[in-house]
């Protein structure tokens, strides 16, 4: 069993990088950075595939064709939607949307792929399964939310945004990778769980909280991916 792990950013990955356990390789795929190893005595290949849903579909697909991985884990942080969830908390994606998908002008609904048979991505049941019960035991319930993670190739620092975004999609968190890795994966068949870990709540002051959050915020996603990889 081989998996998958990949993050936007450098602050996503880096400590599973330095979990690694020492003999890991590096193949390159142009810019990308594989590291192929044992993280936790698990098989793995680890990458910071880079932000936004091109990237992330981009890095999906070499995980999932070239490196055939046995399922998928992404983790990183996002932007909380939802009043009740704060900064630090965890939302497990249980499916996700690109809420700028826009074929409105063809009476498709807002987020809707044309074409495509599901509305929204489901993760895989079972690794959202773990993850809660990993995450519960970590975290404790409170802090663990499951519900509908929304994609974007936007920063969103907006309180309309927020109200709008909650509103036609109910989503839980914002960011702006998950759905397309979940896209991707649907596609090829890959199992796959977004995990997601709340550097702000996508307000006004989002671009303030982020960088104070986000650090804390990976530490969290990290703790979920190490907790999974022991318990499976
Ligand atoms: N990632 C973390 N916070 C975010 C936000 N507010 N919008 C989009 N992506 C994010």
């Amino acid at each position: 069993m081989k998996i998958g792990i990949m993050g936007a950013m450098h602050e996503e990955i880096v400590e599973l990088q330095q979990d690694l356990e020492l003999g890991y390789h590096i193949e390159k795929i142009g810019d990308l950075d594989f590291m192929i190893g044992k993280l936790y005595g698990r098989e793995v290949v680890l990458v910071e595939g880079g932000i936004g849903k091109v990237n992330a579909a981009l890095c999906a697909s070499l995980l999932s064709h070239h490196f055939q991985v046995d399922a998928l884990l992404f983790t990183g942080v996002a932007g909380a939607l939802h009043s009740d969830i704060n900064i630090a908390d965890i939302v497990l994606g249980t499916e996700l949307l690109e809420h700028d998908f826009d074929v409105t002008a063809f009476g498709y609904p807002l987020g809707k792929i044309p074409r495509m048979d599901v509305h929204a991505f489901p993760a895989n049941p079972k690794l959202l399964e773990v993850a809660k019960k990993v995450g519960t035991r970590i975290f404790g319930e409170k802090h663990i939310f499951e519900g509908r993670i929304l994609s974007g190739d936007q920063f969103v620092a907006d309180l309309q945004k927020i109200q709008f975004l909650q509103e036609t999609f109910d989503g839980y968190c914002t960011e702006m990778e998950g759905a397309a890795v979940a896209h991707v994966c649907h596609i090829l068949g890959t199992p796959f769980l977004i995990i997601r870990s709340i550097s702000d709540k996508a307000n006004h002051d989002a671009q303030m909280d982020y960088p104070e959050f986000v650090k804390i915020a990976a530490k969290n996603s990290k703790k979920m991916i190490e907790g999974m990889l022991k318990e499976t």
